[in-house]
């Protein structure tokens, strides 16, 4: 993959793998009793395994490089949950191929993910950890990705996330080592950090996060979440950053804007900067097919032209 001038990526979220195993009742006395209601009354119509099945084969025949993944593989956070997940994941494709960040519904209550991240750790973290630290850092030919964590426990009927002072900090260093390197930046977070979530699903410290593009920038900002479309820019030091929130995978159901999508990127390098081409692979309706949805084509300025030029002279090949 190093040394191709294109690269394609794949992005996907909001798995909710179905079918829900079995709860223990002692493992549903806290949050998880509302969303295992939630679960068997309405939610495992809307997220269909058949549906997530037919993604990934119409992913595979695209032939990504790549594939980044933003969270809510599971429901409610039961151990068996995670377990299941990890073996979707193993199918998915190796650890080297597959980059995925958690999202709330995979730290649904205090303490799960603890043991159940473990199961995970392979997919989510970076070059040269031997565990999971966000922001992990993974580098694939000039593409640099950047994994955050936003999953934290949140009260009943709250989906919120936070990334804290220690990640976002972490974040800025990495973002301007990495534009010195002249990577192509790509930052993973379930929660989006276009305004479109309502309060009580909001990234709580958005406005630090977007603080940090702004000062130090980046190529791309990707996220789900929202179970819809969106698309926006970030401002960033050197023009405005594009960022995607991409459909829930399983999402099938009567609502258009809600029905399961994922992203293809494809990367290209070229003198002075990149051609970023955006393709939205979109569930047919009544079918269990994928369709191109909208494309967008973007081109965007190389990184390392903002540092410092003593910084260029001191030996940048
Ligand atoms: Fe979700």
């Amino acid at each position: 993959m190093s040394g191709s001038a294109t690269l394609r990526f794949a992005h996907l979220s909001d798995v909710h793998l179905a079918p829900m195993p079995a709860a223990p009742p002692r493992l549903l006395l806290n949050k998880r009793i509302l969303g295992w209601l939630s679960w068997n009354l309405k939610r495992h119509r809307l997220h269909r395994r058949e549906i997530l099945d037919a993604l990934v084969a119409d992913l595979r025949a695209q032939a990504p490089d790549h594939l980044l993944v933003t969270g809510d593989l599971v429901n409610i956070s039961l151990p068996e949950e995670y377990e299941r997940a990890a073996a979707w994941l193993a199918a998915l494709g190796p650890p080297r191929q597959v980059s995925l960040v958690p999202g709330n519904h995979d730290a649904y209550v205090a303490g799960a993910a603890d043991r159940g991240w473990r199961h995970w750790a392979a997919w989510m973290r970076g070059d040269a950890a031997a565990e999971p630290v966000f922001p992990y850092l993974r580098r694939r030919g000039f593409v640099a990705i950047l994994g955050l964590s936003t999953a934290v426990p949140s009260p009943p009927g709250y989906a919120s996330g936070r990334l804290g002072d220690a990640q976002l900090r972490a974040l800025e260093a990495a973002l301007v080592a990495l534009a010195a390197e002249g990577r192509f930046r790509i930052v993973l977070l379930h929660h989006p950090a276009l305004p479109v979530s309502r309060p009580r699903k909001a990234l709580e410290d958005r406005e630090a996060f977007r603080a940090v593009i702004r000062r130090a920038g980046a190529e791309l900002v990707l996220s789900g979440h929202e179970h819809r479309f969106h698309e926006g820019f970030l401002a960033g030091p050197r023009g405005p950053v594009p960022a995607f929130v991409v459909p829930s995978a399983s999402h099938g159901g009567d609502l258009a804007e809600k029905r399961s999508g994922y992203l293809l990127f494809d990367i290209e390098r070229q003198a002075g900067g990149w051609r970023l081409g955006a393709r939205l692979r979109r569930l047919v309706e009544g079918e269990l097919a994928f369709a191109d949805g909208a494309t967008r084509e973007l081109r965007l300025p190389r990184p390392e032209a903002g540092v410092p030029a003593g910084h260029l002279l001191g030996g940048v090949p």
